[in-house]
């Protein structure tokens, strides 16, 4: 029942998410940057952090407005990050979502310019004339960009490409982990919170629950990469150990990574069992089915 519940909750978010995208990301950007954009972002990807934005907000009451905007911006930054890590000079990948990745079908020059444009986009997008009081948008701003700047996003990048080849410990790989996809995550998280009103308490508790999921992320995803096949994932399977890329899977082997996704994940549920609050169900099922999916 609540799986039927939470199936159709995400249905309609994620219509409402494809349709805002769908107005605002431009298709008559300057010489076809904008079919690349979209071709980049729209009708593509789980959407895990709009909809971990969307169940934060719900959970503290969050206005719904300034909610979708954070979904949307969040997404952006993500399918952006993604475009770049596809380039030549950094994973090397083909395909992603299901389809040849941005560069191969636009071109090097055009891929990094709708990555540089899909970024600046986000913080438009989070910033209206009206609709989502100022104050507000300044801390979403803060928020999404210190999740995808040096000390997260970028950062995490920057160190995973250094990382090549390297027996990395378990504590840097978590690091690295934690900046390249976990902080995207809990960003989300916290931006959703954001729109609504929490304790002190609460919000700590949502932001451990966000940095326990945004972990548990990227290790299942070191998982996938060797366990599925490139059909299912909808990108190049088995990449990880092709680029010479210490994984959680090589760092701890596949079954210590297993029980440490298990363990990620009930640290996450008994942070949002602390935050006590009572519009969570959705929020404890997207962090059940981070741990537990296949693509
Ligand atoms: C893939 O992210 C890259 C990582 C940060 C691990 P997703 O698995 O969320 O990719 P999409 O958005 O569903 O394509
Ligand atoms: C990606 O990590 C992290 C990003 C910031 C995009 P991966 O390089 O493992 O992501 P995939 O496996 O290509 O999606
Ligand atoms: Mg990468
Ligand atoms: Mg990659
Ligand atoms: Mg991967």
């Amino acid at each position: 029942m609540k799986r039927a519940e939470f199936d159709q909750w995400a249905r309609q978010q994620l219509d409402a998410v494809e349709a805002a995208l769908d107005r605002w990301v431009p298709e008559n950007a300057p010489a076809g940057l904008g079919l690349a954009m979209r071709y980049g972002v729209l009708d593509g990807g789980k959407r895990v952090r709009p909809l971990l934005v969307l169940a934060a907000a719900q959970a503290v009451g969050g206005q719904h407005e300034a909610a979708l905007r954070a979904a949307c911006a969040v997404e952006l930054i993500h399918a952006y990050s993604l475009i770049h890590d596809d380039m030549p000079c950094m994973d090397n990948d083909v395909l992603r979502r299901g389809k040849p990745t941005v560069h191969v079908q636009f071109g090097e020059a055009q891929a990094m310019l709708a990555g540089d444009a899909m970024q600046a986009l986000a913080f438009e997008i989070l910033t209206p004339d009206e609709g989502v009081p100022p104050a507000l948008q300044a801390r979403l701003c803060a928020l999404l960009a210190r999740a995808a700047g040096h000390d997260g996003m970028a950062g995490g990048q920057a160190i995973d490409l250094a990382s090549i080849g390297l027996p990395l410990d378990e504590h840097t790989l978590r690091d690295m982990h934690h900046r390249k996809t976990g902080a995207l995550l809990q960003a989300s998280v916290l931006m959703g919170a954001a729109c609504g009103t929490t304790t002190p308490p609460q919000w700590q508790a949502l932001s451990d629950f966000g940095d326990a999921v945004g972990l548990a992320f990227q290790v299942v995803d070191d998982i996938l990469d060797v366990t599925q096949a490139s059909e299912t994932l909808g990108k190049t399977a088995g990449k990880d150990l092709h680029n010479n890329k210490p994984t959680y899977v090589t760092v701890l082997g596949l079954d210590a990574a297993r029980r440490h996704a298990a363990e990620l994940r009930d640290k996450a549920q008994a942070a949002l069992a602390r935050s006590g609050l009572t519009h969570a169900a959705w929020l404890s099922l997207l962090a059940d089915k981070v741990v537990d999916r296949d693509n």
